[in-house]
């Protein structure tokens, strides 16, 4: 049974404003490191809800503040990708079974991707709490129909598989053709999972990654990705989280 808080992530405030939105009203915001923790109770379960800034040093840090002064036990990061992957489409979900950083390369002291003196290049996601996000993430996609006309009209499909994480927004085809070529495994990328991972995996606890593909990180990145920001990012992470958490599969182990 765990005993510490479920902590909930996001990059970027539509990606988890609904979430705030629905705590209960005795939750109460802790300022620290120039970040807002809100912790309470949302749908029964004891949450610590965070907004940790885009990037890999902000990801860490708000991830090491939420297990060491917030007692999380458990850690979901969510937000929006770019696709990588042949298979994946805007408005497919992603569940992380791994994630690495494809910006890390210490070479030639370690082999590029390998985290210096860790001597590994990816972190797992914890295989039970990605197991409960896949499967709330094929319901919610069970009951979409898709997006908006002009955006493409299928079902979303939910993918479990490698995240790449780098300090970059990839908005250039040249840079994501070589991505999907030294890293023909990942599904998509994004700025934080991989090093929020670093961090559970460095302190033990276990964590999962939940994200929606905003764009292809073409040259079109920018633009897909603020519309859906602004008109979808929200409906996802709210259509997945919610359910799970008001079925009450985070209360206790
Ligand atoms: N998150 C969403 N789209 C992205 C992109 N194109 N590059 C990096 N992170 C992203």
């Amino acid at each position: 049974m765990h005993t510490g808080r479920l902590a909930i992530l996001g990059a970027l405030h539509e990606e988890i404003a609904d979430l705030l939105a629905a705590m209960d009203p005795g939750a109460v915001i802790h300022r620290v490191a120039m970040r807002d923790f809100h912790v309470g109770t949302l749908w029964g379960t004891p949450c610590v809800i965070a907004l940790s800034r885009i990037g890999k040093v902000a990801a860490a840090a708000t991830a090491s503040i939420v297990i060491q002064e917030f007692q999380a036990s458990r850690v979901i990061f969510t937000g929006l990708a770019g696709g990588l992957h042949p298979d994946v489409a805007v408005g497919d979900v992603v569940v992380a079974s791994a994630l690495m950083q494809h910006d890390m390369d210490a070479r030639p002291l370690f082999p590029q991707h390998e985290i210096p003196l860790l001597g590994r290049e990816d972190f797992a996601a914890d295989p039970v709490l990605s197991a409960r996000l896949l499967d709330s993430a094929r319901q919610f996609a069970s009951g979409h129909a898709g997006l908006p006309a002009g955006q493409g009209a299928r079902r979303p499909k939910v993918h479990h598989g490698l995240i790449a994480t780098g300090d970059v927004f990839v908005n250039d085809n040249d840079y994501a053709h070589r991505l999907r070529q030294r890293l023909p495994e990942a599904l998509c990328l994004e700025m934080e999972g991989g090093a929020m991972a670093q961090v559970c995996y460095e302190f033990g606890v276990p964590f999962a990654v939940l994200r929606v593909i905003s764009d292809q990180a073409d040259h079109a990145a920018k633009t897909d990705f603020t519309d859906f920001l602004v008109n979808l990012a929200r409906v996802y992470t709210a259509g997945v989280l919610a359910p799970l958490l008001q079925s009450g599969a985070f209360r206790q182990a």
